[in-house]
């Protein structure tokens, strides 16, 4: 029988992080000067993961995502992807910020990863840095092309667009997305954990993106978009797709199918949870995890970004720097972006 939450929402996919390092500074999500990282014994070793990716599987999880941080700067990743590939899911994907995808894309295709989306959000050399306080976007750039020479297919990219710092870069990174042959989503700023700089003012409504490419690309016809899925699709005169993930303006809680996992083996039922339930310490004294993933969902009652919705102009930053920095697991870079 089908494992529900509370609102009656199956479990089909798992996100997890795989490390909370990063190589890049996005301002959205890693603003500050530094950072508590966690503990290198903690981390989950590769066989842990793969042991709650099959309880998971056990639980109805269909798709496995993996992420960081930065999952490229996780030593060995190529083997982790291989052991899940192995699991037989209908869907093994990675998000990077491609940095080194060019040394490693060969070996994540060899090792059976199915999807890759890359992130984004400028081509301008000056305002990469001012972005991401690191020189690019060249190495991303060449990411992307390595990824297609190793047999990728349906690369995505994510944008985050933000008012008044790249938003008029969003006909560029469409055209430079149908030149490369990928599909591009333009995802709204979120104030989760780590965004310590959120306002509202800065977030570009998903419904503004497709009006200012409806003015330069003619009409945007909505295109076949699966069900749980953030990022709603639309056709565009030449054939090609975009997408827009309107996680801020408008939520889809409501078909939400996902659980996430931190590098240290804290599952989370949201994006927004303030707590999470430890997997490292029964993985660790040889418990099953099965009996505990299937009680957490099933009294899942998260639907974090419309309860931000929710509060309309009282909205503002979610968690103080304090807070943050007192609990790592609050932060975007840890829970999985
Ligand atoms: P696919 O549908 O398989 O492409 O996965 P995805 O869109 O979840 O993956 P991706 O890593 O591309 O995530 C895109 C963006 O969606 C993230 O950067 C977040 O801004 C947002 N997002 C991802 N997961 C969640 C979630 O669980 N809740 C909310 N509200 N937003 C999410
Ligand atoms: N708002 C929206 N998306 C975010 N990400 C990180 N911080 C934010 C934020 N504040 C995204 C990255 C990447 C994914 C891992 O998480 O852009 O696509
Ligand atoms: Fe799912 Fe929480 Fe994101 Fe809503 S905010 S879509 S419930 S993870």
């Amino acid at each position: 029988m089908t494992l529900l939450d509370t609102f009656d929402r199956p479990l089909r996919s798992l996100r997890i992080s795989v490390t909370d390092r990063c190589n890049l500074r996005c301002r959205y999500c890693m603003p500050a000067k530094s950072y508590n990282w966690l503990p290198a014994e903690d981390l989950l070793s590769f066989e842990e993961i793969t042991k709650v990716v099959e309880a998971s599987m056990a639980l109805g999880v269909r798709k496995v995502r993996l992420s960081g941080g930065e999952p490229l700067l996780r030593k060995d990743l190529p083997r982790l992807v291989g052991m899940l590939s192995a699991l037989g899911l209908e869907d093994l994907a990675l998000t990077t910020n491609g940095f080194l995808l060019e040394d490693l894309a060969p070996a994540l295709k060899r090792a059976g990863l199915h999807r890759l989306t890359v992130s984004l959000d400028t081509l301008r050399e000056d305002r990469f840095e001012k972005l991401t306080s690191r020189k690019g976007p060249g190495p991303t750039l060449n990411g992307i092309r390595a990824a297609r020479e190793s047999g990728f297919e349906g690369i995505r990219l994510n944008s985050i667009l933000m008012r008044g710092v790249n938003e008029d870069e969003a006909l560029d990174l469409v055209r430079f997305a149908r030149e490369e042959g990928v599909e591009i989503r333009f995802i709204e700023y979120m104030d989760v954990g780590g965004a310590r700089q959120w306002v509202m003012d800065q977030v570009i409504p998903g419904a503004e993106v497709r009006a200012i490419l409806e003015d330069e690309f003619g009409p945007l016809v909505p295109a076949e978009t699966p069900d749980a899925a953030p990022a709603r699709r639309w056709k565009m005169g030449d054939g090609s797709t975009v997408g827009t993930i309107s996680s801020v303006t408008e939520p889809f809680c409501a078909s939400c199918d996902r659980g996430r996992i931190t590098a240290d083996g804290t599952w989370f039922s949201c994006l927004y949870a303030r707590r999470g339930m430890d997997l490292r310490g029964p993985l660790r004294v040889g418990d099953a995890i099965e009996p505990l993933l299937r009680e957490a969902w099933a009294s899942r009652d998260a639907r974090g970004a419309e309860e931000r919705a929710a509060l309309g102009d009282e909205r503002e930053v979610l968690h103080l720097p304090e807070t943050l920095d007192a609990d790592p697991h609050l932060e975007m870079h840890v829970r999985g972006g």
